[in-house]
Formats: C-alpha cells, structure tokens, sequence
C-alpha cells in the first residue's frame, strides 16, 4: 500500500523546497499531504492521524501529536534542534524521529554575522559605529552553524575562539579557530558571542548574570538558537547596568517588548527566520524527504535521534 506522508509546517518552506519535497515522493509514488501555515495545533493532531511519515520544522509535536497517530513510523525534524519532539512518545511507540543535522546551518551562521554588523552599526540609526574587523568573537557550541559562523567572521577579519568539551582542539584548530577550555574564559576574551548551544534541561538558563558579566567592553550577544538558554533576568540586569551591552536574537524572549526600550542595543527578528532562505528550506526539506523514502525502502535509520 502506497504511503502517506503529512508535510506539516507551521512556518512554510519556500516553494522550490515544496516542490522539490513533492517531487521526491511523487518519484517513490508515495501521496503527499501538505498542512502549511496553520494557526491551530489541533489541525495538526487531526492530520497526523493516518499517516505513516511526518516532515515538520518547529512545530510541537508533543505527546498529544504523538499519540494522536495511528500508523505513524517516522518524524522528520527538516533541521537541526529536536527540542519540539516528545522523543519519549516517540520511543513507546517505535516511532523513529530524525533531524537533517548541517542542511540549514549556513542560513542561521549569515543571520548571526548580519546581526553582529547591525549592532556594531547602531541599528542604522547614522550615528558612528563599530567594526568587526580585529574583534574577537566567541562561539558557545561548535557544531555545523558554529562552523560556518566561523568561517564568516574569519571572512570579516575577526579572531575567532570557540568553546565546546565535545569537539577537540585539533578540530578547531584544522579549522583555523582557536578552542577555549574554559567557558568563563570565552566570555572574558571576546566581545563578541554567538550561541550555538541546543536547549536541553542543563542548557536551560545557563547564559547566565555570571557568564555575560564577564565580557569585556563593547559587548555583543548574539542568539540564533533557542530563548530559553539565555536567562531574561540576567540579560535585564545587564542591560541596565552596562550602557555598552548589545542583544541580537532571532529567538525574542518572553521580555522582547521590555526590551525594546534598550534600542538600537537590542535588536529581535519578528520572527525566528534564521533557517528561512530559499537554499536552506531545499537543502533541510529535500533531505527530510529522501530520509523518509530511504527509511521505508531500505530501513535506513541514520539520522536517528531516539533510542
Ligand atoms: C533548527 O533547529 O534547525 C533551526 O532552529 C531552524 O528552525 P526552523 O526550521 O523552525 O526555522
């Protein structure tokens, strides 16, 4: 029997990235099921119901999604953070559930550095700003965006310092950046730190008064990962303490409109937009599609991410 597979995302992909996600089911004649845009949770309980594979981007699929479906055997988080599935849910139904890790991270690693510039340049109020050139920057978690963020900065002739306990310095190293072993040490050297870190239960609250009244003057946080690593009394704190402190996140917090007070030293994309170019949505959709086509063809479990 033919499958059927539910592409339900919250925030639609570009239509290239539609098309081509078409394409790859219609090649494995699979029928393909698209919830795009929707406002309410419970239309996406209601179409997980009957199907056997599912792409979604941050949308919730939590236990009452989980649960809801009836002959579900994959989940395919079209990117890289999994923090939006009950992977618990998924394991007590053997469900698999998948990321597409590296697929959208050059996107997010350019709205990092794009924020940076607009910092350092005031909002692009006119008034004299700042440049990246010759400034250290640090990044917190060196995965796939971490890589690219690198890069970019070394592009704009930024010294570039990375601090994650899983990635050896010969890593970092071959990559042209320098490894820091101590987090504090990170955010005591650079002006500049971009966080690349996923939400789990020790990441929640951890970019904390402590880590960011470490940076030195001019300092400059960028968010492209998730609001709840970074703790909003703190950023307030600090906000308020030191005129030279800058915030760009693309992942506002639940003070965003408190915030705002702090502009042009405060800056939130409306909405989360790091993964939203046209490349991304192909690369992430595409491969999400292929991944399920190769997991019921062939039993491939790469990319597994639940026991
Ligand atoms: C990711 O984890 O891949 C990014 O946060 C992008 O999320 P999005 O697909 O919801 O834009």
């Amino acid at each position: 029997m033919t499958k059927k597979i539910l592409l339900a995302t919250e925030k639609a992909f570009a239509k290239p990235a539609v098309d081509g996600i078409t394409k790859v089911f219609a090649d494995a004649k699979y029928e393909l099921i698209k919830l795009e845009n929707y406002t309410e949770h419970a239309d996406f309980v209601t179409a997980i119901k009957t199907v056997d594979g599912v792409i979604i981007r941050s949308d919730k699929a939590n236990s009452d999604v989980i649960n809801a479906a009836e002959n579900l055997k994959i989940i395919v988080r079209a990117g890289a953070g999994f923090d939006n599935i009950d992977l618990e849910a998924c394991t007590a139904k053997e469900i698999t559930a998948m990321n597409t890790p590296g697929q959208n991270s050059n996107a997010v690693a350019e709205l990092a550095l794009g924020m940076m510039v607009y910092l350092a340049r005031n909002g692009y109020n006119g008034k004299s700003g700042t440049e990246l050139r010759g400034k250290k920057v640090g990044i917190h978690a060196y995965g796939n965006v971490g890589y690219y963020v690198a890069q970019i900065a070394k592009g704009f002739g930024m010294e570039v310092y990375a601090f994650d306990p899983f990635v050896p310095a010969e890593k970092m190293e071959k990559d042209g950046i320098k490894k820091v072993e101590d987090v504090k040490e990170l955010y005591k050297t650079c002006e500049y730190i971009s966080l690349h870190l996923p939400k789990t239960k020790d990441t929640v609250n951890s970019i904390n008064y402590d880590l960011l009244s470490l940076m030195p003057e001019g300092a400059c946080l960028i968010n492209t990962a998730r609001k709840e690593v970074v703790c909003e009394d703190s950023l307030m704190k600090i906000f308020n303490e030191r005129k030279d402190f800058r915030f760009g996140t693309d992942v506002a917090g639940d003070k965003d409109e408190e915030m705002k007070q702090f502009a042009p030293r405060y800056f939130a994309t409306p909405k989360k937009m790091g993964a939203q170019t046209e490349e991304a949505n192909i690369n992430a959709g595409v491969a999400a599609a292929n991944q399920i086509v190769n997991f019921f063809e062939k039993g491939d479990i790469t990319f597994k991410v639940n026991k």
